[in-house]
């Protein structure tokens, strides 16, 4: 696994703690905080924005990538998800999809209220991906 260094990632952590409290989650009163590690070593974060057409919500994880993608980053080097549960969550199926674009080595760690955390890589949460290089 590409190593995060344990300063970037207590930033990580940080960013997708406050990205949370910005949720926009009145339907499903979960709110998601993500923060994106870009090539740069910039940070971006994002947080779940919901609508009153329920199939337009849009996840806290992608928000996050496509921020850092529209500030002129093309790599995505780690993802941090915090929810405020009693269990870390891990990113839904879409948003895998999305991260492996810019990052199918990323480091993925999911934190909450409580120790437990997981800590794992992209490509173990999307083996065999469809990406780029399947397009040429
Ligand atoms: N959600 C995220 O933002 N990220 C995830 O990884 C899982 C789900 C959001 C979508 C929706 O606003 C709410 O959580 C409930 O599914």
């Amino acid at each position: 696994m590409h190593k995060i260094s344990d300063s970037a990632q207590r930033r990580l952590e940080k960013s997708a703690r406050s990205a949370a409290a910005r949720a926009y989650a009145p339907y499903s009163r979960f709110p998601v905080g993500a923060a994106v590690l870009g090539g740069s070593g910039r940070i971006y974060a994002g947080c779940n924005v919901e609508n009153a057409s329920y199939g337009l919500c849009t996840c806290a994880e992608r928000a996050a990538v496509f921020s850092a993608v529209a500030a002129g980053e093309r790599t995505v080097r780690a993802v941090t998800v915090y929810t405020p549960t009693a269990l870390p969550t891990p990113p839904c199926g879409a948003c895998r999809q999305v991260i492996h674009e810019f990052g199918p080595d990323a480091v993925i760690v999911s934190v909450c209220d409580a120790k437990s955390r997981i800590e794992t890589k992209l490509s173990a949460l999307l083996p065999g991906a469809f990406g780029p290089g399947d397009l040429l």
